[in-house]
């Protein structure tokens, strides 16, 4: 009996033993592709040589100094290099340790700079339903993703909501893609109203939203909408790049293909490709200027912030990446793989949508593909999915409630940014069958039923 409160409390998953490259073993002697990279974490694989290399000699030099104390050369360096490859004018870095703690960063730096800027009024964040944002107080209150809030409700603060950009589901037949742009925007710019726009502090929404949505990309013109009523309004605009930053979309940044720079972004996950716990929060130098020049301090701080093993991870990370033209990599791969699904599934009678951008791909799975009705939650499909693929050697990253946090299944599909076309066609074969076989044994189960 395991001592660990593990996600699921009745199940105890397999135990990892080894990873390298794309492959992960576990004590079974069971292998699995990685085709999710976790939950969309480890962009450079398993035990790639160069960021051992980096950590070992940083753990060798200096494991750990206090942030209060210290600053090191290797937080510094991933800093400086974070700063000048991001969105025009984002050249201040607070390093954390993971996505939820970046979002929780991201909304008290927002909440300071009024403060600070002599509006202490500004208290209301607005945000997107079915987004997600992260498992603390904080971020599950600006997530909104249903089921996961609920029996937290109480505890957290009252943020609205407006409607995700879910072009598959939301846009009405014959609609055109800028009307249904166009009524997203209204509504959040009625939401702002609605608030009082003296007292938004600043809207949070992924550019590519990631868990609970199944990749789902914005139209275009959507964020540049978004970007001009923030202006408008002069409330922040808060990227939450946790997933589809660093590089997942085939750019570092997700937004950059909007041609809009957001005034705070998050990211984590790819930032250090899972070699070390790392997230980091880059802000508008204006926004942390405004701080400097009153209190002088922001009023935040963990103990493991700026951790040196952690930096010089992520700082290799993105070493790798430049070095190894790994943007272009994705950019490549992720459309052959989109070729590939759509060969495979595109007339799939039970897939609706497959879609995303770069190295992170969803298909949502619906009972009807006309109707786009989507299977009864109470069938579980994504966990099927999910067990029939690691039976057959295959991690993908199936979630269900896509439509509304209740109903709608779909697989996140997020592979290293190392992966092979060979790879690719071995993750559709195996995809493939699992989802062949959830369908087919949800289907015996509901006829006994
Ligand atoms: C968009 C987004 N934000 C925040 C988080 C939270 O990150 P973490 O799990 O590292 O706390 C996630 C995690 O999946 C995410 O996808």
């Amino acid at each position: 009996m395991s001592h660990i409160i593990h996600r699921h409390l009745r199940q105890v998953p397999p135990v990892a033993v080894s990873a390298q490259g794309m492959m992960v073993r576990d004590s079974c002697g069971n292998t699995y592709i990685d085709a999710c990279g976790g939950a969309a974490v480890s962009s450079l694989g398993h035990g790639h040589p160069d960021i051992l290399t980096a950590m070992h000699r940083q753990i060798d030099r200096n494991a750990y100094a206090h942030t209060a104390f210290f600053t090191t050369d290797v937080a510094e360096e991933l800093a400086e290099r974070l700063a000048a490859g991001a969105p025009d004018g984002m050249t201040k870095v607070y390093l954390v340790s993971g996505g939820s703690e970046a979002m929780e960063t991201a909304l008290k730096l927002a909440r300071q700079y009024f403060v600070e800027s002599g509006e202490p009024q500004r208290s209301v964040f607005i945000a997107r339903r079915q987004s997600y944002h992260g498992n603390t107080l904080g971020a599950l209150a600006v997530g909104g993703n249903e089921w996961r809030r609920k029996p937290f409700a109480p505890l957290l603060m009252d943020v609205p909501r407006v409607a995700p950009c879910y072009e598959y589901r939301d846009r009405a037949e014959g609609q055109t893609v800028e009307d249904y742009t166009d009524g997203l925007l209204q509504e959040l710019e009625a939401a702002i109203l609605a608030a009082g726009p003296h007292k938004v502090i600043g809207f949070c929404a992924e550019p590519v939203v990631g868990a609970t949505g199944g990749a789902i990309p914005p139209t275009p013109g959507y964020f540049r909408g978004v970007r001009a009523l923030c202006d408008k309004y002069k409330i922040l605009f808060i990227a939450d790049e946790v997933m589809c930053g660093m590089g997942r979309t085939g750019t570092m940044y997700a937004l950059e293909q909007e041609g809009v720079a957001p005034d705070i972004v998050a990211i984590a996950k790819g930032l250090g490709a899972g070699y070390q716990p790392i997230g980091a929060v880059l802000a508008q130098a204006a926004l942390v200027e405004r701080i400097r020049n009153g209190s002088g301090a922001f009023l935040h701080g963990h103990t493991y912030i700026g951790h040196p093993v952690a930096a010089a991870a992520a700082l290799a990370v993105q070493k790798v990446i430049e070095r190894d033209d790994l943007l272009s990599a994705v950019r490549l791969r992720g459309e052959a793989f989109k070729r590939m699904l759509r060969d495979a599934f595109g007339k799939h009678e039970h897939v609706g949508d497959i879609r995303g951008r770069g190295l992170l791909l969803g298909l949502e799975m619906v009972r009807d593909r006309a109707t786009k009705e989507p299977f009864d939650p109470a069938r579980k499909l994504h966990a099927a999915i999910k067990s029939r693929a690691m039976a057959n050697g295959l991690m993908v990253y199936p979630m269900g409630g896509t439509i509304d946090g209740r109903r709608g299944d779909h697989i996140l599909l997020a592979p290293p940014y190392i992966v092979t076309d060979n790879d690719l066609h071995e993750i559709v074969s195996r995809l493939h069958d699992a989802i062949n076989a959830a369908l087919a044994f949800g289907a015996k189960t509901a006829n006994s039923d």
